[in-house]
């Protein structure tokens, strides 16, 4: 049996020979002139010099090696009412009539694609056929609104956007091809062409000589063959929140991926070729990224996609529903889905009307998996339950307990020990190390492991100044944590404005940054207070102009509604309160985390640096008026 502690040691005191060996799963048209190269610090590159294709890694490779007849993906809808599965074989041959449709508007090798849709099969071949010509896609969740689609166009300046007419959430049409159009109209960068999914719920409008019909293209597409790219060139670019409004996009490569998600299937998740794998996200995410599209293809898996939710789709036994009847091995979703489960089905009930007794384990990340959670998914499905923690950055997971290498016991509360190729440490402020069990700066000593992200697009200077300067020769993962004597890591919270709302990424800043548009607010901070069901919820203070004499729910129920349209629903901003004066240090920076920690009725520490501390108990006595039960 091999010993995790003997893997990890390997990978840090090796990664040639580590990821090297990982490499000879793959399938290169040119080998590699060095497996890690440092020729330009801090942008390590992995399999330099080699060239690949990351659609033949997930398609053709397994058609050429006898899997052409297995189901690559089945498409579990309750919403539609619809069970579709594609073979290797079928979804080869969709994903070439994708890509031949692509060239044919002129989409080749390094061209970005932007991938607007909700969960349909269509996306994952739209994102595949991208890979195919060696395109960069990048694919905006659905729950964004029009404008954060359109910074998204501008900064990767596509050719070409994909998208549906429709998602379907519970109760109501979304439909897509509006905000698409206004998202163009508002971007200065126009794509020469838009290539529309028609859905029976929603029938978009088309504008002539720009949008074409989706299924009309593709009966009319020649197939097209892979290209093959340098293992160093993006793949995707995938945004995420930063800071600030502008939002960060990551980017992955091809090589350094297809190598670290292929070795994660086995290593991390214990799943073979031919197990069927359901990661539970959407493809908005890097969760779908690597473990609803990329990661299980690239090991021959059978992947869901389902387009439903935990909850209401039709009732909480849709996940048992899906496991049993897809034979799922591995279930991979956040915390939050299971709270949402829990929540409506305390007892677990429904689990008695469903066979779950293929299911080997389920993994969750996104956030900190809380004890009551774990402890009641241990109870029910009676399976490994692992928490793993990762980033849209990181593109696999940083810490997770490696059940393909050995199952070490479970500590609530822990993601486990650093995976292979992750030299985790935790530093103070002045790039110490702590001592066992304090906390600190959770950061990765560089290089990073292959699969993470070389840069940011567009960004170049921003990747080094954002996430590589503040400790010299590290990754700064801007969570903070400990580890504790075992070697167990312990996520605690991020240092950075970032909450984390039903396992979606949000800024605290972007929000801020539409609160202070309206033109009565004279000034605002958002903070994420507690919640059973998302974890976090964003919370708004706004303090207004002189002399403005508005009711304050109307001013609330118009900020709530800016928000949705500038961010969009997935921001889940609804609440907010009006104060007469923001806590801040004498330096006027904002106290939002002691805010955060009054909001939650955590214990707080009276900074040094506060100017006024009468203005921190008339904050608690607005939070405790407005209902929030553990202020005052
Ligand atoms: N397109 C358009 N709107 C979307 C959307 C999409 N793809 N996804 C979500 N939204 C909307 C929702 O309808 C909701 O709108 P509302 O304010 O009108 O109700 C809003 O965005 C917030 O969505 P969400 O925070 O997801 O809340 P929810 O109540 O719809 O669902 C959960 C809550 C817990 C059931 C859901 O978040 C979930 O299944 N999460 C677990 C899986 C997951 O997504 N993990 C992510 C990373 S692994
Ligand atoms: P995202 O980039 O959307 O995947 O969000 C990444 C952030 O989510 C991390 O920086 C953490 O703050 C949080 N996160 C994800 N998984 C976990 C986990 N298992 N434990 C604690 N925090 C997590």
């Amino acid at each position: 049996m091999r010993r995790i502690a003997d893997v990890y040691r390997q990978s840090i005191s090796d990664p040639d020979s580590f990821w090297g060996e990982a490499a000879e799963a793959v399938h290169w048209y040119k080998r590699w002139d060095s497996v890690l190269d440092s020729t330009d610090k801090p942008y390590y590159r992995w399999f330099s010099g080699a060239e690949v294709n990351t659609c033949y890694n997930a398609i053709d490779f397994h058609v050429d090696n006898g899997r052409g007849d297995q189901p690559a993906l089945i498409y579990d809808s309750p919403v539609t009412n619809t069970i579709k599965t594609f073979t290797y074989r079928e979804l080869l041959d969709r994903v070439a009539r994708f890509a031949g449709v692509l060239a044919q508007h002129g989409v080749t090798k390094g061209d970005r694609v932007i991938i607007y849709m909700p969960m349909v099969p269509q996306a994952a071949v739209a994102m595949l056929a991208c890979a195919r010509l060696g395109a960069i896609h990048s694919v905006v969740f659905g729950g964004f609104a029009a404008n954060e689609l359109a910074v998204r166009i501008d900064d990767s300046q596509p050719k070409a956007i994909v998208c549906a007419s429709c998602g379907i959430e519970p109760g109501r049409i979304v439909e897509y091809k509006p905000l698409l159009d206004h998202a163009i109209e508002l971007a200065d960068h126009k794509p020469s062409s838009c290539i529309v999914l028609q859905r029976r719920q929603a029938t978009a409008s088309m504008v002539g000589g720009r949008d074409f019909d989706w299924k009309e293209s593709m009966d009319a597409a020649i197939p097209h063959d892979c290209v093959p790219v340098l293992a160093t060139d993006p793949l995707y670019i995938l945004y995420t929140s930063g800071t600030t409004g502008q939002p960060k996009g990551v980017v992955r490569d091809n090589g350094g991926h297809i190598v670290a998600l292929k070795w994660s299937m086995k290593n991390i998740y214990n799943a073979d070729p031919g197990d069927v794998y359901w990661a539970a996200s959407d493809v908005g995410w890097v969760v779908g990224h690597s473990y609803i599209v990329y990661a299980p293809l690239f090991s021959g898996n059978t992947t869901v996609l389902y387009e439903g939710k935990p909850v209401g789709t039709p009732d909480p036994g849709a996940f048992w529903r899906v496991i049993s009847q897809h034979n799922v091995r591995v279930l991979f979703t956040a915390p939050t889905a299971f709270r949402a489960i829990k929540k409506e089905d305390p007892e677990g009930a429904l689990l008695d009307n469903y066979d779950l007794s293929g299911l080997k384990a389920l993994f969750l990340a996104g956030e900190r998996t809380d004890p009551d959670t774990l402890r009641w998914a241990q109870d029910k499905l009676r399976v490994p339950v692992i928490d793993h923690w990762w980033q849209t950055e990181t593109g696999w997971s940083i810490c997770a307990n490696c059940l393909g290498i050995e199952s070490l016991p479970v500590k609530v509360g822990s993601p486990t020990k650093p995976v292979p190729g992750w030299d985790l440490h935790v530093l103070d402020d002045e790039s110490n190390p702590v001592a066992a069990g304090d906390i600190g700066s959770l950061v990765a000593k560089l290089p990073l492991p292959p699969g993470t992200f070389p840069t940011l697009w567009n960004a170049r200077q921003r990747f080094a100044d954002t996430y590589m300067s503040a400790f010299d020769g590290y990754y700064e993962t801007s969570d903070a944590g400990y580890i504790d004597d075992d070697g167990y890591v312990f996520v605690m919270s991020r240092t950075d404005d970032i909450i984390n709302v039903a396992g979606h990424r949000l800024s605290t800043g972007a929000m801020e940054e539409v609160l202070a548009s309206h033109p009565d607010v004279a000034e605002c901070a958002v903070t994420g207070v507690a919640d059973d069901l998302k974890g976090q919820l964003p919370l708004g203070f706004l303090v207004l102009n002189a002399g403005c004499d508005r009711n304050p729910t109307d001013l609330i129920d118009e900020i709530v509604k800016m928000v949705r349209q500038q961010i969009g629903p997935v921001a889940a901003f609804k609440q907010a309160l009006v104060v007469d004066r923001l806590p801040k240090t004498r330096s006027g920076k904002i106290l939002r985390g002691t805010m955060q920690k009054i909001a939650d009725g955590q214990e707080w520490k009276m900074p040094a640096t506060i100017d006024d501390p009468a203005i921190l108990d008339e904050i608690g006595a607005a939070l405790a008026t407005a209902g929030y039960p553990h202020a005052g």
